[in-house]
């Protein structure tokens, strides 16, 4: 006897193989002589279908408890299905329940939910078609981020949650503070400092780990990171969320144009992982969520990216027979309705833009030779803006100490980051990408909230 994921049963189950599955009820149907429970485990979007005969032992009392919800154990023989659109079912012989669901109370009834009302119960809607699928693909692309760079040697590093410095210079940080839990409220004469109370210091939640990766790749070449950062920008838009995971990978010895191609490939390698490891998933988001899902990711498998220079993109905006809500103008950031016209209107597919003022990007990034743009790169997707950020990094101690300068930057705090410049400075470049972004792209997903198990966005953290 085996005991099967669900997946596998349909995929490769054979009649009279005999199996025990585990899983949680999705709909019980009661006939005289027998019963249907389709059953499933998060294995798959589709359910087993599970053939109870009357004559199993205690079968009223057993039917009663499988309910919509009920966690269950199986086992039995499998047959080949009569019914349409399945291969194969399971035939009960022995049916074990663990827990019921009241169907009075159970809020996972038979019906189409909305996401809204999903997210109020972010602790059941993992057991929904939709955010099955969701959390599968999302699975699916950690897993291909990490054979991607595994695959291209690069090394995968840890780098803090909790930070010194802001590494973007947006001023958008959590402070982390030593709290003492036990003596809250904490009195009068105790005033906390939370700007400097990590145990006497300034500490923050991490907005990004590109910092000290650039300290790894100064030693490694080629590394990544993949992990939590933090954004305590207040905005309560569909794209953000305080609390997202980040990949960011740092080359040495790598100009723009490569950390261009690095991002390119990647974007295609992962859409190509999913669309074959999660095809089921993935049709269920072109039929249910959005019906260009699948036609975008064979569009950026098998085409190459728009490529356009700031400048250029602003010339196109300008040439825009639209009436956008904010100002075009070179020297201003691009707005996400801004984004959205290139990569969706104008280009139909993922746009690169380069090389932007510096007026409006980070101190880190190389000042090109007209000392009015950096070597920076953004990646806007279709219907989403923004999806990965980057550029090649200022490796001369000079110039990058006179923009941290010119951006009233205390260097001290810094003193690390200029040494890497200091001693074995080589040009080096990367980028970041959104993972939540990224899975928003691949799934057709409206809403950043949706796409990841417990969003932490403002008003959002009940638990
Ligand atoms: O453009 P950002 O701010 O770039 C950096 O943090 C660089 N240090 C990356 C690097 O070069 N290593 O952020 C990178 C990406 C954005 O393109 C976007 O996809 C995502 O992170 N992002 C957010 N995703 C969800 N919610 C937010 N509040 C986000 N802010 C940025
Ligand atoms: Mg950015």
């Amino acid at each position: 006897m085996t005991n099967q994921r669900i997946a596998a049963i349909l995929r490769g189950g054979e009649p009279e193989e005999t199996v025990t599955v585990q899983g949680w009820v999705r709909t019980k149907r009661e006939l005289k002589e027998f019963a249907f429970v389709e059953v499933n485990d998060g294995s798959a979007m589709a359910n087993l279908q599970v053939v109870i005969n009357a004559d199993l032992p205690d079968f009223e009392n057993v039917l009663k408890q499988l309910n919509t919800g009920a966690s269950l154990e199986v086992s039995g023989v499998l047959v080949a299905s009569p019914a349409k659109g399945q291969r194969i079912e399971l035939k009960a012989s022995a049916v074990q329940v663990y827990g019921d669901a009241d169907p009075q109370t159970y809020p996972l009834q038979k019906k189409r939910h909305s996401l809204e009302f999903l997210r109020t119960i972010a602790h059941l809607r993992p057991r929904t078609n939709t955010h099955g699928a969701v959390f599968r693909v999302r699975n699916a692309c950690s897993a291909a981020i990490h054979q991607f760079f595994q695959e291209r040697g690069f090394l995968w590093v840890h780098t803090p949650i909790i930070a010194a410095s802001d590494c973007e210079g947006a001023g958008e940080m959590f402070a982390v503070t030593n709290f003492d839990l036990k003596n809250i409220p904490r009195n009068d004469s105790q005033e906390v400092d939370y700007a400097k109370d990590f145990f006497g210091k300034r500490a923050y939640l991490t907005v990004s780990g590109q910092l000290e990766a650039e300290i790894m790749a100064m030693a490694f070449g080629n590394v990544y990171t993949f992990g939590p950062t933090f954004r305590a920008e207040n905005s309560n838009t569909s794209r953000h969320l305080a609390e997202f995971w980040m990949i960011e990978p740092e080359m040495a010895f790598c100009d723009l144009q490569g950390d261009m191609d690095l991002a390119e490939a990647f974007l295609k390698y992962i859409f190509k992982y999913v669309l074959d490891h999660c095809p089921e998933d993935m049709e269920f988001f072109n039929e249910r969520i959005d019906q260009t899902v699948l036609a975008t990711a064979e569009n950026i498998i098998n085409n190459q990216f728009e490529r356009i220079t700031y400048t250029e993109a602003i010339a196109l905006l300008e040439k825009a027979d639209k009436k956008f809500e904010f100002p075009v103008n070179w020297g201003l950031d691009l707005q996400s309705e801004h984004e959205r016209y290139l990569a969706e209107e104008l280009f139909q597919k993922p746009t690169i833009v380069s090389d932007y003022p510096v007026g409006i990007k980070a101190f880190y990034m190389r000042l090109n030779d007209d000392e009015k743009t950096v070597r920076a790169m953004d990646i806007l997707a279709p219907k989403l803006g923004e999806i990965i950020g980057g550029s090649q990094r200022e490796e001369r101690l000079d110039v990058l100490q006179k923009r941290m300068e010119a951006q009233g930057m205390n260097q001290e705090e810094l003193w690390w980051y200029l040494d890497l410049r200091r001693y074995g400075t080589v040009p080096h470049a990367g980028f970041g990408l959104g993972f939540e972004r990224l899975v928003q792209f691949m799934t057709g997903m409206g809403n950043i909230r949706d796409v990841i198990p417990f969003p932490r966005a403002p008003l959002s953290i009940d638990f």
